[in-house]
């Protein structure tokens, strides 16, 4: 891992939801390197102990914590234990979060024989318990961790926090009408949430990734024998950059946001997306 400059966040503790997640880990990782200690906060336990002792073999400090987002007595128990082992937060980044397939449409338009064609999911299809899980994951499983991480970072010097919100959430995304609602509350929420700690010294702002192949989207992205669906090569061919970025590429954009000199950068919503969200298609 390159960290791609230095900021000081030495000692600094951060609270990571989703932090061993392919994006997730990145940010960790990068995080542990520059010296701050690092508690992880994910579902996938293979994924956690992996990253967490990548970043312990390497001399930094990381802590991982087996903890639904949407649990409060699981993160008030994760709060407990991460002050015990390294202090209070001081820069929460909510990462954890994601789509549905039950949430999604087969296809970008409805066509009047497909509403009883068994084979396609139109809208009429989509699952409301899939929507609800799905905005419950992304939104309250944003304001959650916030709710029990903030109390102990008012007053302090330089708190932060960093939502995960989406391309979506500027023009909702064809198929994912849900996962679009969801991340647009997400960049809303940043900018309530920049207001209401105005005064307590915690500065919120978002980081907006475009296209980055994971596992989530794989399934939207690629076809069986591994080349792109023409959703793949749409969004290709709508980023002047002609190509998905990759994970370290939104490291940049954390390290300033979370650095003191950032300190009056507060409720903005930062797009890393190759320019997909300027570029009209013409
Ligand atoms: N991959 C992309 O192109 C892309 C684009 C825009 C936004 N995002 C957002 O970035 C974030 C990370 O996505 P990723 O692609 O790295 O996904 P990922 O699936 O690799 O990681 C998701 C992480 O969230 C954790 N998680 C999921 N549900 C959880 C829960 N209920 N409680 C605690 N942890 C939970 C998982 O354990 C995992 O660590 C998500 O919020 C996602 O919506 C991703």
């Amino acid at each position: 891992m390159t960290v791609p400059f230095k900021v000081d966040v030495k000692d600094k503790v951060v609270v990571i939801t989703g932090g061993s997640g392919i994006l997730g880990s990145v940010m960790s990782k990068t995080l542990a390197e520059l010296g701050a200690k690092v508690a992880i906060l994910a579902l996938d336990e293979n994924a956690n102990e992996k990253v967490v002792s990548e970043i312990n073999r390497a001399g930094g400090h990381a802590a991982g914590f087996i903890v639904d987002v949407l649990n409060r007595e699981a993160l008030e128990k994760a709060r407990a234990e991460i002050t015990k082992t390294f202090g209070t937060c001081d820069i929460l980044i909510n990462g954890a979060g994601g789509n549905h397939p039950k949430a999604t449409t087969t296809d970008e338009k409805l066509k009047v024989e497909n509403i009883t064609n068994e084979l396609e999911q139109t809208f009429f299809d989509l699952d409301p318990s899939s929507v609800e899980w799905l905005f419950k994951l992304n939104f309250i499983g944003t304001l959650l961790p916030t709710q029990v991480f903030a109390q102990d970072m008012a007053g302090k010097t330089n708190a932060s926090i960093i939502n995960i919100s989406s391309m979506n959430a500027f023009r909702p995304l064809t198929k994912i009408p849900a996962y679009s609602g969801a991340k647009a509350a997400i960049s809303n929420f940043t900018q309530w949430l920049s207001t209401y700690f105005a005064e307590v010294g915690i500065r919120v702002n978002a980081i907006a990734p475009g296209f980055f192949l994971t596992a989530q989207n794989e399934a939207l992205l690629k076809n069986e024998d591994g080349s792109y669906t023409k959703r793949a090569e749409k969004i290709l061919s709508q980023t002047p950059q002609g190509r998905f970025g990759e994970p370290e590429e939104l490291l940049g954009t954390l390290l300033w946001l979370v650095d003191q000199s950032s300190s009056f950068v507060n409720g903005i919503v930062v797009p890393i997306d190759g320019g997909f969200s300027a570029y009209s298609g013409v």
